[in-house]
């Protein structure tokens, strides 16, 4: 299976750091926040990775990045994206890449630590559908939340004001080749993008859609500024920070 990380947009909730920067290369505690979902997928097994970007710092992905060594992969694939039309406009963008194969895919803001290879593993094994993650968490209308009956979701809202569960879906998907099918079929938002939740809404319609709850840490670091020095915060403690 291949790999997609997400960082397009322009990251206005993190203004004015984002005035000078993309998002996603703003510091971790010590490191870029992209590189993070790189591990993560670096280390569920996934060797081939594309890293979808645009706006003007894209070269600075490249220069921060390059082939992708410190990962322990052999190259790093990019895609250009123009505009900031969305994150499933961005995951249009990974068709050719994709081969036909499923994809992993992980917004480059979500910073998790369990590991998500057995996932990946059942995933592997199904010949259809997409797989999600949730989580539960205070603050659910920032996020996409999942209704469920009878353990199965049966919709998601994106950031609802009024949340049907404190489920929030995360920022890591796994889908069959059906979905870039299903990103053409996509209108607009009132935001004027093309939003992951339809996607994943298409599979819950097609009854083709599995998740799974994670249960360790998960931040999403460019939800805000202060998200962004939470998250920053519990990695250096990790690391034995007295902070
Ligand atoms: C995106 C998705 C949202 C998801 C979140 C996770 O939101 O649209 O459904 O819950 O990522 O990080 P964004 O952070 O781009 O607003």
């Amino acid at each position: 299976m291949k790999g997609v990380v997400l960082a397009g947009g322009l990251g206005t909730r993190l203004a004015p750091l984002t005035n000078i920067t993309n998002k996603h290369l703003l510091p971790v505690f010590d490191r870029a926040m992209v590189t993070y979902p790189i591990r993560t997928l670096v280390e569920a097994g996934i060797e081939d990775i594309l890293l979808v970007t645009g706006g003007t710092h894209y070269g600075q992905f490249v220069q921060l990045l390059q082939n992708g060594e410190e990962f322990g992969l052999r190259r790093l694939h990019y895609a250009y994206q123009k505009g900031e039309g969305g994150i499933a406009e961005a995951l249009g963008l990974a068709e050719p890449f994709a081969e036909g194969e499923k994809i992993v895919v992980m917004l480059g803001d979500n910073v998790i630590e369990d590991s998500i290879k057995d996932a990946v593993e059942d995933f592997r094994k199904l010949s259809s559908g997409a797989k999600i993650f949730l989580k539960e968490v205070q603050n659910p209308g920032e996020f996409g939340v999942a209704e469920l009956t009878g353990g199965k979701v049966v919709s998601i809202v994106e950031k609802p004001k009024e949340p049907k569960s404190n489920l929030a879906v995360l920022g890591i998907y796994m889908y069959d080749n059906a979905v870039f099918d299903i990103i053409r079929t996509l209108e607009r938002s009132e935001r004027g993008e093309l939003e992951i939740t339809d996607v994943n809404n298409a599979y819950v319609a097609r009854g083709d859609i599995t998740h799974e709850t994670l249960e360790g840490y998960w931040g999403d670091a460019g939800e805000s500024i202060e998200a962004l020095l939470k998250v920053s915060l519990h990695v250096a403690r990790k690391q034995g920070m007295k902070l």
